[in-house]
């Protein structure tokens, strides 16, 4: 499989292995199934994530139109009244010490107005919205198989378009007070990326207080600690979680008061791709055309947002610490952002390119496979067994998978999507993998793993995005946003 550099990469996996690692990817997800809803990890993580629960319905959506969007609806049964999706939705099943902080540390958040009725309880926080993505996807998956998934995806994309437009409306204004196109986060939970070196300088800066003694569940279901988080790392969590439910979860008094707001670009970049998925989700159920341009001047103000954000010295975007009014300066994944938000010009597509294929991250030559470290081995604070300071994360290379096909790369694409397979073909459906090594880290048996595979394997080509990138047309999205054409015009309505 490697060569003396380690580092070639066969165009095809065989056929056999694919096919095994298909079965395998259906086994975990439906060992993973709750009934409506799936365990991010069976050990690990026992509860409902919400962007784990997005690339999921993606992953389903090959099994089964009504299962996948069972898998969204569900979770969307727990949007805030604000229109906040929870970073956790928590299974009341799950025995009170396999998960910290579970459900009992945040049942005072289900004492806000907002909150939804409890239990099941959740969490306050929230994640990286790719739940836009996930439904048109559901959809795309049903229209290609064509037969009743096309009723039922339909039927969906009627239900969640609405919840949809509420989560997004949600982060563009109480995540965006200033309009600035960019989301604030809380806390670095809400990156997704938790224990990320983006986020070392901004949690310096908060002094930890007095905190009772809690436990570290997840030691236990991982190999050796150093795969996780460090204490210092969940006190400084914690104690932003405890000024969050001190600030009884209300949004203005937590950005009067908190010690940690930032303005996180790949959540950012995922909210503009989101609203170009909603956007055509609205044009399929038939949204009013008012809808139409407030979703395109979302993602108007989104690019302009990212544009401030971008740091051509590193050829990559950088967070921005709203506290310290200055940028995070990292060389993390989340630099890729604009890739990921798409619509970029072609000077800074191969800006963004080269810096991907360079010694910063899959041009690395101490790598297993050519896929992107989630930190560069080139920054410091880069630990190549740790959470997100250096491993590998199938899902981002589905992200960034997905973004390549839609930016017209469709061989560098092609190029990423062997290489993911590889390694989980050798590697296992796992959570994290050592960039060096190939080894599996964190939790076996990952639901979001498992879910990616199986879309890359039912996914050749382009032909899946084939609407999404006739959208991506700068002509066509400059009339949306402007209101000077009918936003039905050429995309089909359900
Ligand atoms: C964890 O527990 O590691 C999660 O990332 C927090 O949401």
């Amino acid at each position: 499989m490697s060569s003396t550099n380690n580092r070639v990469v066969r165009t095809e996996t065989a056929l056999g292995a694919e096919a095994q690692l298909a079965a395998r990817a259906r086994q975990v997800l439906r060992q993973n199934d709750m009934g409506d809803w799936t365990r991010a990890a069976p050990n690990l993580y026992p509860h409902q994530w919400s962007w784990d629960s997005a690339f999921i319905a993606i992953g389903l959506a090959h099994l089964g139109t009504r299962r996948a969007a069972k898998e969204l609806l569900t979770l969307f049964e727990h949007q805030w009244r604000t229109g906040k999706v929870p970073h956790i939705v928590f299974n009341p099943e799950a025995p009170p010490d396999s998960y910290f902080p579970g459900p009992e540390h945040w049942a005072c958040a289900a004492a806000s107005p907002d909150a939804p009725p409890a239990p099941p309880y959740t969490s306050c926080l929230c994640q990286p919205p790719a739940h836009a993505i996930a439904a048109l996807r559901v959809w795309e998956v049903a229209e290609r198989k064509g037969g009743e998934g096309v009723d039922e995806a339909r039927a969906f994309l009627r239900q969640i378009y609405p919840k949809l437009l509420l989560w997004h409306r949600y982060l563009m204004t109480h995540r965006d007070p200033e309009g600035s196109g960019l989301v604030t986060i809380y806390h670095p939970w809400e990156s997704g990326t938790d224990n990320s070196p983006r986020w070392d300088a901004a949690l310096e800066a908060v002094e930890v207080g007095d905190l009772p003694p809690y436990p570290r569940y997840d030691l236990r279901h991982v190999a050796n600690p150093s795969e996780r988080p460090t204490r210092a790392d969940y006190d400084r969590y914690l104690w932003l979680v405890k000024l969050i439910k001190k600030a009884g979860c209300d949004e203005e008094s937590i950005y009067r008061s908190h010690p940690f707001l930032v303005k996180d670009v790949l959540f950012s970049a995922i909210v503009v791709a989101a609203n170009e998925a909603l956007l055509e989700i609205a044009a399929l159920v038939g949204a009013e055309a008012g809808d139409h341009t407030l979703i395109a001047n979302w993602i108007a103000r989104g690019h302009q947002g990212l544009n401030s954000l971008w740091d051509p010295e590193l050829g990559l975007s950088l967070d921005y610490d709203l506290r310290a009014g200055r940028p995070l300066r990292a060389r993390t994944v989340a630099g890729f952002a604009p890739l990921v938000a798409g619509r970029q010009s072609t000077e800074r597509l191969e800006t963004l390119i080269t810096a991907l294929e360079s010694s910063a991250f899959t041009g690395h030559p101490w790598l297993r496979w050519p896929v992107p470290p989630s930190t560069s081995p080139l920054q410091e604070g880069f630990r190549r067994r740790s959470y997100w300071r250096g491993p590998t994360w199938p899902v981002v290379n589905w992200l960034l998978w997905w973004s390549l096909l839609r930016a017209g790369q469709s061989e560098r694409a092609q190029r990423l999507r062997q290489a993911s397979l590889q390694q989980l073909v050798i590697g296992g459906l796992g959570e994290y993998f050592d960039p060096f090594t190939g080894e599996l880290l964190g939790a076996n048996d990952q639901s979001w793993t498992a879910a990616v595979a199986l879309d890359w394997l039912a996914t050749q080509g382009c032909g899946a995005l084939r609407r999404t990138a006739t959208l991506l047309q700068p002509g066509r999205y400059e009339t949306i946003r402007n209101g000077t054409s009918d936003p039905l015009g050429s995309v089909r309505t359900a």
